[in-house]
């Protein structure tokens, strides 16, 4: 075994916000410390949905015209003032251009205005952080981080410490879902729509590729997703719809669960993380647990809420990310791609 130890995270003293814009979810949160005093998310799903998928134009003007209502709840719901702040956190990577644009915008002028602390961060960073608001946890550990743009796996050696021991090669996890419920006519967001028309499924109804063999640490869902597609045709009017999710379901699940296992015994951790809006899906959360229980390995997974994007995570990374230190200027700029620290 790896030698293993608890490494608390300081963070600066006061309540500090997050502002996340990169996709479809308008929000602020705000925390002091690990206590999350506010996270309010406002979906745009429900308008994505009709156009079968995120528009990133579309996205945008929905942030720009969002924020400031969801900023004003956030505040309420924390029970603050702006004055109250002693730090500002933003999304400014990876991202879709436009839509990170408007929080960072926003970011800037409550920055010059306020005239506190003021940092861009790594939306990836925020999910990989996120489950040390409700946990301790010890380093190193493997963290699953799956959403709807990536799946990696993460040896976190120390926060701010990342190796990647393999990632997807096609489709992201979030992605494969949401491409298998279109398919199947379940609408969007793909994910909740799967796990809700599973239930009640027979998962080995129709057998389902499982993609590349181990040993891996990659992934590959673009067989799982074109053998839906197959199915869908084959079966046409006859398909039983609740099983090829349960069938789906089932497939992109287990491969996570025990790659991420093989994953945490070749680096002989003793504690795996999920994170990312995957992680919200109970079969792959369930999996994970009972799995990691016969090897006498932790699992840590974020509450629902903390899941999926959320500004709460984004204050609480730049909670951390000032408090040693770090600061970014005014002219940052917003990035579509961008590796971990
Ligand atoms: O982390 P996230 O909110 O945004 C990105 O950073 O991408 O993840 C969104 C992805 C979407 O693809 C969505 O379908 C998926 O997470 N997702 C789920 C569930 N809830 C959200 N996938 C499976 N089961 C869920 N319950
Ligand atoms: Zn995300």
């Amino acid at each position: 075994m790896a030698v293993q130890s608890e490494i608390p995270l300081n963070y600066l003293q006061g309540p500090v916000i997050g502002i996340e814009t990169s996709c479809d979810e308008t929000s602020v949160g705000i925390v002091t410390g690990k206590t999350v005093l506010a996270n309010v998310i406002s979906s745009q799903s429900e308008k994505h949905r009709e156009w079968g998928g995120v528009v990133p134009e579309a996205a945008a003007r929905m942030h720009a015209e969002l924020f400031l209502p969801v900023l004003k709840s956030a505040l309420q719901e924390a029970d603050i003032s702006l004055h109250d702040l002693v730090g500002i956190g933003v999304t400014n990577r990876p991202g879709l251009v436009g839509a990170l644009s408007v929080g960072l915008s926003g970011a800037k002028a409550l920055a010059c205005a306020l005239k506190i602390p003021f940092i861009g961060v790594n939306h990836l960073e925020a999910h990989i952080l996120s489950p040390f608001i409700d946990s301790s946890f010890t380093h190193p550990h493997v963290c699953l981080l799956v959403s709807g743009g990536h799946t990696e796996l993460i040896l976190v050696r120390r926060p701010g410490e990342y190796s990647k021991l393999g990632g997807t090669i096609d489709d992201a996890a979030g992605e494969a879902f949401d491409k298998a419920a279109r398919t199947l006519g379940l609408g969007y967001p793909g994910g909740p729509a799967i796990e809700k028309a599973a239930v009640g499924g027979d998962p080995d109804k129709y057998p389902l590729p499982r993609g590349l063999r181990e040993p891996t640490f990659d992934f590959s869902f673009a067989g799982i997703k074109t053998a839906v597609a197959r199915t869908v045709e084959q079966y046409a009017e006859n398909l039983d719809i609740s099983s090829l999710a349960a069938s789906f379901q089932t497939a992109v699940t287990s491969v996570l669960a025990e790659r991420t296992l093989a994953a945490a015994r070749e680096s002989a951790v003793e504690q795996i993380t999920l994170v990312g809006g995957v992680a919200s899906n109970n079969e792959l959360r369930n999996r994970m647990a009972q799995l990691a229980s016969k090897q006498n390995i932790q699992v840590t997974i974020p509450h629902h809420r903390l899941c999926t994007d959320n500004g709460a995570m984004i204050a609480h990374a730049a909670s951390w990310r000032i408090a040693i230190g770090e600061l970014s200027s005014l002219d940052l700029e917003a990035s579509a791609k961008s590796p971990l620290p």
